[in-house]
């Protein structure tokens, strides 16, 4: 479980995957895309990246670069983070181009996009004139993550 993550919130989606694969019976370790050198020790990976103006965040992107050979041979999932709206919650939202290309690549088994986090506390000035705009919250859903990695512990048991 690899995630990419500028302010955080894309490592709180990536704890709660971990957490609840772990309550499901798998050793699962949850690491920054940055530090994830070889994943050949694994045998299957889940890879997130919070979205930047349509783009996938670059550490997630450079992991699945770095990792490529070694992670079309075992089952992945991707995740993205996300709008800072109810829109994730309330449909499918398809991964941005880069992380589309991964998907193809990589013959990820999944993609799906969580809502994100820009509060009154995330730096930058874009992020200050979101708050100000209103467009801010948290509106990670920790039941929609849940639920998303049961399935994925469902399918990754039934490969086994
Ligand atoms: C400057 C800026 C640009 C953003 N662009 C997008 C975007 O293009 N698409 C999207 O869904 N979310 C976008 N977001 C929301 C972030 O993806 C969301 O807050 C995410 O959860 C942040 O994760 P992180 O804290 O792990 O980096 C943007 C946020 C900021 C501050």
């Amino acid at each position: 479980m690899a995630y990419g993550s500028k302010h955080g919130a894309t490592a709180g989606i990536a704890a709660e995957i971990g957490l609840t694969l772990r309550q499901d019976g798998f050793d699962a370790a949850v690491l920054p895309a940055g530090e994830v050198r070889d994943v050949s020790g694994y045998d299957a990976v889940i890879l997130g990246g919070s979205l930047y103006a349509g783009h996938w965040h670059r550490d997630a992107l450079r992991c699945a670069h770095r990792n490529a050979d070694a992670l079309t041979e075992r089952p992945v999932w991707l995740f993205s983070s996300g709008p800072v709206d109810g829109s994730a919650e309330q449909e499918d939202l398809l991964p941005v181009p880069g992380a589309a290309r991964e998907m193809e690549r990589l013959h990820a088994r999944g993609h799906v996009t969580f809502g994100g986090r820009v509060t009154s506390d995330t730096p930058g000035l874009l992020a200050r004139l979101m708050v100000r705009r209103g467009t801010s919250g948290d509106y990670r859903n920790a039941e929609q993550i849940r639920d998303w990695t049961h399935q994925v512990a469902g399918e990754l048991r039934r490969a086994a």
